[in-house]
């Protein structure tokens, strides 16, 4: 599925900020290191033309920014910072999953070390915040930069604490549906509810305006992670650039696995549990535990729970005061989250 059109909108302009928040520096490895996992260079340090990854936190940020009347370029440095935080996480995350892949390409740590890969997150977490104290030469007022950085500071919090309990879960036998909820709720909701809230703050003063925004972004955030999880069981290697059924062969206890556990029967159960409670599974234990999903229909079940998220996303902004053409752009981007392949 392509990105939606207003992904283009913002993509030349946010692409030139990102650069010039992140600008050579020594040891010449670190800043190798940084270009590398943002896409602009090979593993050998030549240039590419295009960047990785979507930049789905910045475009919404700019978006939220225009569509309450802002001047979009001012949101800049926010948004440059929410893609370096969420970038700094793919880089730990990968450690913390042991992913040699990531966008098609061999992750930072596979190819410099988990140690120098480490120092490589660091180093996209602190420029994430140099880029949005950058708000200020853009005319924002310094109490609203404070705000702003308090802003993704929480949300980088609380997405930390999600990743705690995700790893958490893995040593642990069974895991809850709500338990799961409230973990991606902090793991992916709150940088999207960031990236929604940051667009807006900057454009309004408005709070109640801002919150609904904030809310908005966070259930976008919850239905994105579902349907992440659910392409880690379902995707095509060759889209998700991961391998077949990465999250099972994992153990990931992903929404598809937590559903299946809670709604099987006592045998059904044991025998997801004893996949679960040893070493990597296996051509046959993984077809095992994916026909004990397509039994409980639980693929349609977490496309369901997608798009309740979704429907609700777009009710949060439905009292606002916005463009209908920014409003048609809003259900383009949930729509592809909704859809979307990789
Ligand atoms: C991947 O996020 C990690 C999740 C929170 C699901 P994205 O799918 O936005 O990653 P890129 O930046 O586009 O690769
Ligand atoms: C993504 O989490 C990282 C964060 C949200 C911090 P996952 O481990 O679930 O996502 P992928 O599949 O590696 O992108
Ligand atoms: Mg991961
Ligand atoms: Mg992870």
């Amino acid at each position: 599925m392509e990105l939606p059109s207003v992904f283009a909108r913002y993509r030349v302009e946010l692409g030139e900020y990102l650069r010039s928040a992140l600008p050579e520096g020594s040891p010449a490895l670190l800043y190798r290191m940084l270009r590398y996992h943002l896409g602009w260079e090979d593993e050998h340090g030549r240039p590419l033309a295009e960047g990785a990854g979507k930049a789905l936190r910045p475009t919404l940020c700019l978006w939220a920014c225009q569509a309450l009347g802002g001047d979009w370029r001012t949101a800049l440095p926010a948004a440059a910072a929410l893609e370096l935080v969420h970038n700094f996480s793919l880089v730990h995350d990968d450690i913390q999953d042991g992913d040699r892949e990531r966008r098609h390409r061999p992750t930072v740590w596979s190819l410099w070390g988990q140690p120098q890969a480490i120092n490589a997150g660091d180093g996209l977490l602190i420029h994430s915040r140099l880029a949005m104290l950058r708000l200020e030469e853009r005319g924002v007022a310094p109490a609203k930069v404070v705000e702003a950085c308090r802003v993704l500071d929480k949300a980088c919090l609380t997405m930390i604490e999600g990743q705690c309990l995700d790893i958490g879960f893995e040593d642990q036998r069974e895991v809850s549906v709500e338990a799961y909820l409230d973990m991606i709720a902090r793991k992916t909701g709150a940088l999207l509810e960031a990236s929604l809230h940051l667009g807006a703050l900057v454009a309004i003063d408005d709070e109640p305006q801002v919150g609904r925004f904030a809310r908005c972004g966070h259930l976008l955030g919850l239905a994105f992670q579902i349907r992440d999880d659910i392409l880690g069981v379902w995707g095509a290697a060759d889209v998700t650039g991961k391998p077949v059924a990465a999250d099972i062969r994992r153990r990931k206890k992903s929404l598809p696995v937590v559903y299946a556990m809670a709604v099987a029967q006592a045998e059904e159960r044991e025998q997801l549990l004893q996949v679960y409670s040893q070493g990597t599974p296996g051509d046959e234990e993984v077809s095992i535990v994916l026909q004990l999903l397509d039994s409980h229909r639980a693929y349609d079940y977490c496309q369901q729970m997608a798009q309740e998220r979704i429907e609700q996303a777009l009710a949060e902004l439905a009292p606002a005061d916005i463009e209908p053409e920014a409003r048609r752009e809003l259900e383009a981007v949930a729509n592809f989250l909704l859809e979307r392949e990789f």
